[in-house]
């Protein structure tokens, strides 16, 4: 959907620093969020607080006026996948929505999205949201140079086919992570998905967004008249999480995570910098 620059651009460590500020940017932003959702806040309320957060800390929102989106954020409930427009609409108990936030410091660019209850949702909701971000650290923790870039795309539709009842889920095909940057979209496309054949070698100093979209029922998606909102066809509900990580030469860090991936990479025994600086 989106044009990307055509080659992969390779940070030096400080400019990975830098990213890490925007990182944070997102990391903090979302966390304001994640506290501000609750039964009766309009998406609309949530975007005024993205934008206000993004503000207070000096840096720019990457997705408002992007190929014309009108918003700073993306609010995708239930049904909707991705790239939902902040609106009137109330949340309600037993909803869920997924955040997306895209922030940029000295030109460089943080992009990350989390799944969050309203209330208390059913079990399979809750589940399908663990599902999907448990997937998205699978994905996160073969950021590896040395490696390549279907390690990825392979560690994440494992990690969703290996759950529970894991085969019944549908993982989104049109919408992929992607190279970042000085550009928020850039080379090279990064499928939640296994992709035979040849494979882009990952080295360090590339920065990616890993981004699995997992669906309940079918992974058919289409998108409404407001040319931006993407729903299930099924109508079956939708989770949607994603990070920005940098390669470095000590392992992956999760450039918009509070903790860089610290503790969930200690958890999984994944050496990373972030167990020696945030
Ligand atoms: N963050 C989204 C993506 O995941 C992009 C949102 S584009 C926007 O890559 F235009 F909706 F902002
Ligand atoms: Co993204």
């Amino acid at each position: 959907m989106f044009r990307r620059k055509d080659r992969i651009e390779i940070k030096t460590p400080d400019q990975i620093a830098v990213m890490r500020r925007a990182g944070l940017v997102v990391a903090n932003t979302l966390e304001a969020l994640r506290e501000a959702v609750a039964p009766g806040v309009t998406t609309a309320d949530l975007d005024a607080i993205s934008r206000e957060s993004i503000r207070s800390f000096g840096a720019t929102p990457s997705f408002l006026g992007y190929h014309g989106y009108p918003a700073t954020i993306c609010t995708s409930v239930n049904a909707e996948v991705v790239h939902g427009i902040p609106g009137d609409y109330r949340l309600r108990e037993g909803d869920q929505v997924s955040i997306d936030c895209g922030a940029i410091v000295e030109g460089w660019h943080g992009d990350a999205a989390i799944t969050v209850a309203v209330g208390e949702v059913t079990p399979a909701d809750a589940e399908l949201s663990r599902v999907t971000e448990e997937a998205l650290w699978a994905g996160l923790a073969r950021a590896l140079a040395g490696g390549t870039l279907d390690d990825i795309g392979q560690a994440v539709e494992s990690s969703v086919r290996d759950q529970p009842g894991g085969a019944n889920y549908g993982i989104v095909e049109e919408y992929v992570g992607h190279g970042i940057g000085t550009s928020m979209h850039m080379e090279p496309n990064v499928p939640n998905y296994h992709v035979p054949g040849k494979s882009l070698a990952l080295v360090v100093g590339m920065a990616l967004a890993i981004e699995p979209m997992v669906c309940a029922g079918s992974r058919a998606v289409r998108t409404l008249d407001d040319e931006w909102t993407v729903v299930t066809i099924d109508g079956g509900r939708a989770a949607h999480w994603e990070h920005t990580v940098a390669l470095t030469n000590e392992g992956p860090w999760v450039l918009t995570a509070l903790d860089g991936g610290a503790a969930r990479f200690a958890a999984a025994g994944v050496a990373s910098p972030a167990s020696r600086r945030q």
